[in-house]
């Protein structure tokens, strides 16, 4: 008996594709699906080349098809075949798709080590020995110092409690539409555990200050170098501290 050439191609393809498959099958060491994909190219160009090199074979392998397309009587089978074909390549196109709601399997770092200098207000900040300018006024002037803890309270319910809350709590009204969450400042593992020049780094660079361990989210905190004043920064930062209570970190002096 004579096999129909369009069986005979699907047969080849389909026995060269489970030989490929089978050493995952049986030996639990599969050959990865992109060098398949590669193989099964070639597989399919070289058995098209040889069936298609004589006149006869050609026939063999289109003639189903285009009678399919052409013939009148064929007309309820080429009903099915136009239904089928676009339904199997939709789900297979959905199951390379579809979306997925787990977290990423990587590990955000909340406070990464932060670089040794940064560039922002157009100047560059060693970070190492960067220090709050105004800290010091807390006891040479008090009154000076309390004047500019206030100040910093103006920037913050200005810019910063629609996300971090008007209890420095981090739960503004946009807070619960941004993944990561806004911090909690008054939570013992933010600013209480960082230096001032920690706060300044993340407040004037953002979340597009971060480095690569803080992904794959993207924070949404805005880069503060844009739109405050250095002044503004440092200020903001004494309000933090001063409201929430704590105190931040530093050398040993
Ligand atoms: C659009 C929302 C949004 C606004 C407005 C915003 N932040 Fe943030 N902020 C975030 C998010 C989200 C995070 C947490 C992700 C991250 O670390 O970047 C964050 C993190 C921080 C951190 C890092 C704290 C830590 O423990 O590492 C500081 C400091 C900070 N914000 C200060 C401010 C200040 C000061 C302002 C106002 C000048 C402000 N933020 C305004 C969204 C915001």
């Amino acid at each position: 008996m004579k096999i129909p050439r369009l069986l005979l191609f699907v047969i080849i393809v389909a026995v060269v594709y489970g030989i490929f498959k089978a050493p995952g099958f049986f030996l639990k060491q599969p050959i990865p699906s992109s060098l398949i994909l590669m193989y099964m190219f070639f597989v399919v160009i070289t058995v098209l080349l040889w069936m298609t090199s004589t006149e006869e074979g050609m026939q063999g392998l289109v003639g189903p098809i285009k009678a399919l397309i052409e013939d009148p009587g064929k007309k309820r089978l080429r009903n099915i075949v136009f239904v089928i074909v676009p339904l199997v390549a939709g789900f297979i196109t959905y199951q390379q798709i579809k979306p997925s709601y787990e977290a990423p399997v990587e590990l955000r770092s909340i406070h990464p080590a932060p670089p040794a200098s940064i560039k922002v207000f157009n100047k560059t900040f060693s970070l190492q020995t960067l220090e709050n300018p105004y800290r010091k006024l807390e006891k040479e002037d008090p009154a000076k110092f309390t004047q500019l803890v206030k100040e910093g309270g103006e920037v913050y319910f200005k810019n910063c409690f629609y996300c971090h809350g008007d209890k420095l709590n981090g739960r503004g009204h946009y807070a619960h539409g941004f993944n990561p969450l806004p911090l909690n400042f008054t939570d013992i593992g933010t600013i209480a555990q960082l230096q001032e020049s920690f706060l300044f780094w993340r407040i004037s660079t953002g979340g597009p200050g971060l480095p690569k361990e803080a992904a794959p989210w993207i924070s949404s905190m805005p880069i503060w170098g844009n739109f405050l004043t250095e002044d503004d920064v440092w200020k903001v930062i004494l309000f933090l501290y001063n409201y929430t209570g704590y105190v931040p970190r530093s050398w040993e002096k």
